[in-house]
């Protein structure tokens, strides 16, 4: 942690609410690669801020990682953040440019974290391509953490319990999982993914948990979903691609976007 890294939140987040003419916001949303097309579902916008010009932000260089944040209001009159599209540690911007958005929405007065992303399924005797998973815990492999220092923070409950009922609630059907992390840009080995298969993950990414230690910092209420995309490596005998991932998330986006506008009013 360095000093600077709230300030410029803090100053980004001032640029956030005038632009907005908010005072606050509900809730933020982190859209991941494949969830960018269920924002359009959430509500009505009502501004549109590229990252480019908000300090400490930077256009993504990923296709499908879009690069702005809408600010919408959803039908039941709540205000969210929506980020369409986020910084990954394997873009070598490091670990602070990745947690930005995160500490920006803290300091615009959020306090409730949706983290969506895509991820490989690492149970696909039981997963299906396309589902969402509720993140019920995480296991960091990015070799990295959005805290430094000697603040000890307790991870016991990073997702929270009660907003995973809330989501069970709207859609009974969803399974939880553990979300592993690896830093990428490679996506893994099968010798790494039946490691992580023996260690206990379900989903595996290159996201979220800088994300949600980072908000767990800032004292945010997180939500943690993935939609399982493809099945991990050695799972399936097929080469993985982003283009997957982008279709899967095209594909799904319609019940994606119902799921969250859902969630969002019932905060
Ligand atoms: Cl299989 N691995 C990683 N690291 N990220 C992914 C993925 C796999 N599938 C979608 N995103």
């Amino acid at each position: 942690m360095t000093n600077d890294a709230y300030t410029l939140a803090g100053e980004a987040a001032a640029e956030l609410r005038s632009a907005a003419g908010l005072d606050t916001f509900d809730v933020a949303l982190v859209m991941g690669s494949g969830w960018v097309p269920a924002a359009d579902a959430i509500g009505e916008t009502v501004k549109e801020i590229p990252f480019t010009g908000l300090p400490g932000f930077r256009a993504p260089a990923v296709a499908g990682h879009g690069g702005k944040i809408r600010v919408v209001r959803t039908s039941a009159g709540r205000h969210a953040l929506i980020f369409l599209g986020r910084t990954h540690l394997y873009e070598g911007l490091g670990v602070d440019a990745v947690v930005h958005g995160v500490r920006t929405a803290a300091a615009a007065g959020v306090r409730t974290l949706v983290l969506t992303n895509a991820a490989g399924g690492l149970r696909p005797e039981t997963q299906n391509v396309g589902d969402p998973v509720l993140i019920s815990d995480h296991i960091n492999l990015t070799g990295t953490n959005p805290i430094t220092g000697t603040t000890f923070i307790d991870l016991t409950e990073v997702y929270s319990p009660r907003l995973r009922a809330l989501v069970r609630e709207v859609d009974p059907s969803l399974a939880e999982g553990v979300y592993v992390a690896f830093r990428g840009p490679t996506y893994e080995t099968p010798a790494e993914i039946r490691m992580l298969r023996t260690m206990g993950g379900d989903m595996i990414g290159m996201s979220t948990v800088l994300e949600a230690i980072a908000a767990r910092e800032a004292n945010l209420e997180v939500l943690g979903l993935s939609l399982v995309t493809n099945p991990a490596a050695g799972l399936s005998g097929e080469p993985l691609n982003h283009e997957e991932v982008l279709e899967v998330g095209r594909a799904t986006a319609a019940r994606m976007g119902v799921l969250l506008s859902k969630v969002v009013d019932r905060l």
